[in-house]
């Protein structure tokens, strides 16, 4: 298949254009940075056009005419660009993703459209503790493509920005399929983590996602940050888990996923972000010959200090994946400790080679 890749050069869409070579695909990649496909450069399938699409916007749309399928991964991705810059997050998540999505519906082209688990927000029992029996029942977080409603914080936690432009781009695209105007598939990914994932901040510097903060804390020094304490609850996926499940929605066996939306994650992998510190502690030492005397400290900091003001966050969320399961066979097969081991690994490796 011709296959055109918005956000190759990110870190699903760098793994995901790996992966779709091997299968054979022809791939051109389109992203405001390519650093993450130099190792991808030479491949004769591969074809790497540095663009920002904000500015690309005819030259998209031949690229969407002359592909089989359009996979689009775009996005501002990280909660403290939802927090300090809301706007951006809705012009490039939504209004840029729109535009991409229209082409489609002009040029029937089929698209598979990254979304997010944020659009499901938080659980019932971080509202109404007192009302439930159970507050701690992991049904209530665990969240099903199909009937699992949407629980967002009030405006002035804006970081809910990037959920909503999410959230409305799915109603749209779920519009057009009702008109009978689009052939898409949705994807909510749940915290993907492994090699390549944003970036090692040293301190001071940068607000990438939590695995990287606590790496680079690990391999550089400086306390590892608990926002709010650290009691917020993940679910980690890994990449390589991830990608297999993409792979069968490319594949698209008699168009099973045709309009549906799918919970890609990993349910067993479940901890809070205490939680994710310690074991990253751990198998710092037990795997990677870490000083045990020598790791950072954990040091806790509200989110208003972490992120700025209108930050806000899921407390919890366990996805549903029994859709993926019986439609695609498909189920994750890294327990949490080697998702997180493996994903160390590659930074650490990185950093003893320099
Ligand atoms: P990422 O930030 O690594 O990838 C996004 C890519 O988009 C980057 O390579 C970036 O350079 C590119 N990009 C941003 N603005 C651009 C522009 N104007 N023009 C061209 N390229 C531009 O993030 P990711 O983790 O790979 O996420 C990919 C998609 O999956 C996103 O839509 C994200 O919202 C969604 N998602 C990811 C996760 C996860 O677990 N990683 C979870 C939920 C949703
Ligand atoms: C992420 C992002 O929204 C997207 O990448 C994506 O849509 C989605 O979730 C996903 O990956 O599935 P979140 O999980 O909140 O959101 O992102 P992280 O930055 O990794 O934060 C996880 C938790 O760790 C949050 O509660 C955050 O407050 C906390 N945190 C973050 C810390 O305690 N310390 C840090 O140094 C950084």
């Amino acid at each position: 298949m011709k296959i055109l890749n918005l956000g190759a050069g990110g870190f699903i869409g760098s793994h995901l254009t790996t992966r779709l070579l091997a299968e054979g695909h022809q791939v051109t990649g389109v992203d405001i940075n390519g650093d993450k496909l130099d190792t991808l450069a030479a491949h004769h399938r591969f074809t790497y056009l540095g663009r920002d699409i904000r500015d690309a916007e005819g030259e998209l749309a031949e690229l969407i005419a002359a592909s089989d399928l359009v996979v689009d991964l775009i996005a501002h991705a990280n909660p403290s660009l939802y927090v300090s810059r809301p706007l951006d997050v809705f012009h490039l998540n939504f209004s840029e993703n729109l535009k991409i999505a229209e082409t489609c519906v002009r040029q029937g082209k089929r698209l598979i459209q990254f979304s997010s688990c944020e659009v499901y927000g938080k659980t019932v029992a971080s509202i109404v503790p007192g009302l439930l029996a159970n507050p701690d029942d992991p049904d209530l977080a665990l969240f099903a493509e199909e009937s699992t409603p949407f629980i967002l914080g009030p405006v002035n936690r804006h970081r809910w920005i990037y959920s909503c432009a999410k959230q409305l781009l799915e109603r749209v695209l779920h519009a057009y399929g009702l008109a009978g105007e689009l052939i898409y598939t949705i994807i909510r990914p749940f915290n993907f983590i492994g090699p390549r994932i944003d970036y090692l901040p040293r301190e001071g510097e940068g607000v990438p996602r939590v695995f990287s903060h606590f790496m680079g804390a690990l391999l550089h020094g400086g306390p590892m940050r608990l926002v709010n304490g650290g009691r917020q609850r993940r679910c980690y996926t890994y990449i390589d888990d991830a990608v297999d499940c993409l792979l069968r929605i490319v594949d698209n066996p008699g168009g099973v996923c045709d309009r549906q939306i799918f919970n890609i994650g990993s349910p067993a992998n479940e901890i809070s972000i205490k939680g994710l510190a310690l074991l990253m502690q751990e198998l710092y030492v037990e795997q990677f010959g870490g000083d045990p005397f020598a790791l950072p400290p954990l040091l806790e900091v509200s989110g208003e200090e972490f992120y700025g003001d209108g930050y806000d966050d899921s407390d919890r969320r366990i996805p549903d994946i029994s859709k993926a399961e019986h439609l695609l066979n498909w189920r994750p097969r890294f327990d949490l400790r080697r998702t997180v081991a493996d994903s160390m690994r590659y930074y650490v490796e990185q950093a003893r080679q320099r």
